[in-house]
């Protein structure tokens, strides 16, 4: 399972990145304004990056982007993610799941231009995907979770249908709060999860951890070395 990060900060990709040898990037509108950029300027200094970085291509560092909300109509979609696309190499551009939305992924991957099937909370809506060709799919986790739902059986339905149709589409799957959701997704054969930064770092602690080294160091500072 890769592991992608959710975020326009590029203090936090290139931390990501290099130290934790995250997988691609997602983000969404909400993270372009936390990240205090201008769409245009956050997008920009995202492709400069991946430039330097030697990763151009979304086949090895794909960063999601997504499509002006208020666009409704497939063929503008298609017209704002071409705009897009031609930024960077490895843009993949997200558009939102409803019927003019699928429609528009179709077009695009028709032409070559990689989408990310977003704001995906049925199974049904993630066949649309799946049998579309996106290149991802994103079903949200997160946000139903908040609502009250357990979001175990609907990723472990669509990966389910997924394995069973064999699409290519990637499932990714997205909006995760915490380890446990990480981990649940890894069981349930998810291919892709996208977090944010802090989901990651806590992702690594566990008390025990502090506690067990405190042991050790006690026992260690109590050891003669030599
Ligand atoms: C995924 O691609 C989305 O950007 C993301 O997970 C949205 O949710 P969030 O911003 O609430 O985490």
């Amino acid at each position: 399972m890769q592991f992608f990060l959710d975020s326009a900060k590029l203090d936090e990709i290139q931390y990501a990145f290099r130290n934790w040898g995250i997988d691609g990037v997602t983000t969404n509108p909400r993270h372009i304004q936390v990240s205090g950029l201008t769409f245009r300027k956050a997008v920009d200094k995202i492709a400069a990056w991946v430039e330097d970085e030697g990763i151009a291509g979304w086949e090895r560092f794909p960063v999601s982007v997504e499509i002006d909300p208020y666009i409704e109509e497939a063929d503008k979609m298609v017209a704002a993610a071409k705009e897009i696309s031609a930024i960077s190499p490895n843009f993949v551009i997200k558009i939102p799941c409803t019927e003019q939305g699928v429609i528009a992924s179709r077009r695009l991957e028709a032409e070559g231009i990689r989408t990310n099937v977003t704001l995906v909370f049925s199974p049904s809506q993630a066949i649309a995907a799946g049998r579309n060709n996106a290149l991802f799919v994103s079903p949200f986790v997160g946000w139903k979770e908040a609502s009250g739902e357990d979001c175990e059986p609907y990723i472990r339905r669509v990966v389910e249908i997924y394995r069973a149709q064999s699409y290519k589409t990637r499932v990714l799957v997205a909006a995760l709060r915490n380890g446990k959701q990480i981990a649940e997704a890894a069981a349930m054969g998810a291919d892709i999860v996208t977090c944010g930064f802090q989901v990651y770092k806590d992702s690594f602690y566990h008390p025990f951890t502090d506690y067990g080294l405190d042991v050790f160091r006690k026992s260690w500072d109590a050891t003669e070395k030599d």
